[in-house]
């Protein structure tokens, strides 16, 4: 079924037409309750979305619309371990990662939880080992440094996560994350280490995944240049479903903490993909994280369409990409410590919903998922910003303010806070001609000169952003955050009646590459090729040293 032929969907076509040319600006003026109407809070967090391309009457068809594609019910499918992802034959559990309440979650009749909890108990015993000097080096040293390697969800997320909770890492434990198969990512990360002190955590779902088995392989070959092959089982642990393939790259198994084929990559942090966090920072810290998305959770499933958060991001987005003709959305966290931040939205929104097929597998003949951009303010205020601001597109952004720093010794909050709020303000507002002929005439302009300038100084403003705001980026938020943008892709997945939860597109790219490796050796012959990537292939082996 399309949604185009949905009645709530026509609806909303239409009501487009009425306000594309409203002015948030006006709407502020007339509204002065607008910014409580248009805000949502659950627990600590607040989201603010009156600077939004919105009426009271948009908000009720976009939630029309939510309930027109039953979205409750697929969420109950989804918690309740309903084989969701239908291309792969397999439910959707993260929730059941985080489920803090530990009610049974069934999954072909068999309640998974006692298998999540044995692996929390076992990352945590390991852990608990790994700091309190009871697993040691093959010297006989404590471990101080963690190298994950992994790619994709065995990565993005357990990195973006280490460097947002970096207030709470352990004294002395350091972690490093290695994932592109370019040698220059193992090389730098390794040079610095000490074999004896070096723990590392080969994290992959399938366990052959080329880069993370190559990168393996090559930090086993540098470990051994020092430990001995009996030594490997005290500084090589994994995190995979596949036993076989693990025991075969030479991990003891007893060494292997098991995920489920129910757990998406790109959903992964809170399975046992997220040891190198609780290594880092101490189980306690990865459990308060759990708790934060388990928190999530209970609010995405338990809140009125209209009151939840997730519900509502989703549909905005809807708003902008299928009715605005919106590209791309920009996330812009206004905390350093969420640089990556970005970086993981963007393998969790692309990667679900980056889809032309429905589920049925009909064509889609509508807009589905967005590019996903963005880096911290203020840094982006310095790059990219004149474009939402100035240029031809329309850009929704997401301002993601943490209100205290972690850093308080250095205290520039205020300064960072007033950025990112006047950034949203300035977006919503920006600037008629009026204003600026007034500005003009204020600082001495005048005649050609100042009609000269005058047009490159208007902002068209009437430019979309949601404004997240909590206390501070505690584990507990950053587990809320974390949930809130996957149970919002997981919305727009359903209005659009897409898979969200299988990844075939990055397939193809996989097997040619395959194919090509032997290609690039001397002497090889050259398989069969389009001649642009035929001619590519003898010059790289022409170019070869
Ligand atoms: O390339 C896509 C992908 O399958 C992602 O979905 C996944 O997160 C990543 O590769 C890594 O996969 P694995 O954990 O199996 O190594």
């Amino acid at each position: 079924m399309t949604p185009l032929n949905i009645p709530e969907w026509q609806s909303l076509d239409r009501h487009y037409s009425d306000l594309k040319f409203v002015s948030m600006r006006e709407q502020f003026a007339l509204d002065s309750k607008r910014f409580e109407r248009f805000s949502i809070t659950s627990g600590d967090l607040l989201l603010d979305y009156s600077k939004n391309r919105i009426t009271q009457e948009t908000m009720d068809k976009l939630i029309q619309l939510a309930e027109a594609v039953e979205i409750q019910d697929w969420v109950e499918k989804m918690f309740k371990g309903d084989a969701i992802n239908i291309t792969e034959g397999r439910a959707v559990l993260h929730t059941a990662l985080r489920n803090r309440s530990n009610n049974p979650v069934m999954v072909d009749g068999k309640d998974v939880m006692p298998a999540v909890n044995a692996v929390l108990e076992k990352m945590k015993r390991f852990c608990d080992q790994v700091h309190n000097g009871s697993w040691l080096g093959f010297s006989g040293k404590k471990i101080t440094d963690i190298v994950n390697i992994g790619i994709g969800g065995s990565d993005l997320g357990p990195a973006m996560i280490c460097d947002a909770l970096e207030p709470y890492g352990i004294d002395g434990m350091k972690v490093h994350f290695v994932s592109n198969v370019d040698g220059t990512d193992l090389s730098t990360t390794i040079e610095h280490l000490n074999p004896e002190t070096t723990l590392f955590v080969v994290a992959s779902k399938t366990f052959t995944t080329q880069e993370t088995i190559t990168n393996a392989q090559s930090a086993r070959n540098w470990f051994l240049k020092e430990g001995k092959p009996d030594d490997v089982a005290k500084h090589f642990v994994a995190v995979s479903t596949n036993a076989k393939e693990v025991a075969k790259f030479g991990i003891d198994t007893d060494n292997m903490f098991e995920i489920w084929d129910w757990v998406g990559g790109r959903y992964s942090l809170w399975s046992a993909i997220g040891l190198p966090i609780a290594l880092y920072t101490g189980m306690d810290v990865f459990e308060r994280l759990l708790d934060g998305g388990h928190q999530m959770d209970n609010h995405f499933r338990t809140q009125p369409l209209p009151e939840n958060i997730p519900v509502v991001m989703g549909m905005l987005g809807v708003w902008y990409i299928n009715f605005f003709n919106s590209q791309t959305q920009a996330i812009v966290p206004y905390d350093h410590s969420l640089a990556r931040f970005p970086n993981h939205m963007q393998q969790l929104d692309m990667e679900s919903n980056g889809k032309f097929i429905n589920r049925t597998g009909a064509r889609i003949n509508y807009k589905t998922g967005p590019v996903i951009w963005g880096t911290p303010g203020t840094n982006g205020q310095h790059a990219y910003f004149q474009l939402i601001h100035q240029g031809t597109q329309l850009i929704p952004v997401d301002f993601v303010l943490p209100v205290n720093s972690h850093y308080p010794d250095c205290d520039h909050q205020s300064i960072l806070l007033a950025n990112g709020l006047a950034q949203a303000e300035a977006l919503m507002k920006g600037k008629t001609a009026e204003e600026v002929r007034a500005e003009l005439v204020n600082e001495g302009y005048e005649g050609s000169a100042l009609e000269a300038l005058l047009p490159h100084k208007v902002f068209p403003g009437n430019r979309p952003s949601n404004v997240l705001l909590f206390p501070k980026l505690t584990p507990e938020m950053l587990g809320q955050l974390v949930a809130l943008y996957e149970h919002k892709v997981f919305v727009q997945g359903v209005v659009w009646n897409i898979n969200s939860f299988d990844q075939w597109g990055v397939e193809l790219g996989k097997q040619l590459a395959k194919a090509i490796v032997p290609d690039l050796k001397d002497g090889a012959e050259i398989s069969a090729h389009d001649s642009s990537t035929t001619q590519l292939i003898k010059l790289i082996r022409e170019l070869r040293q």
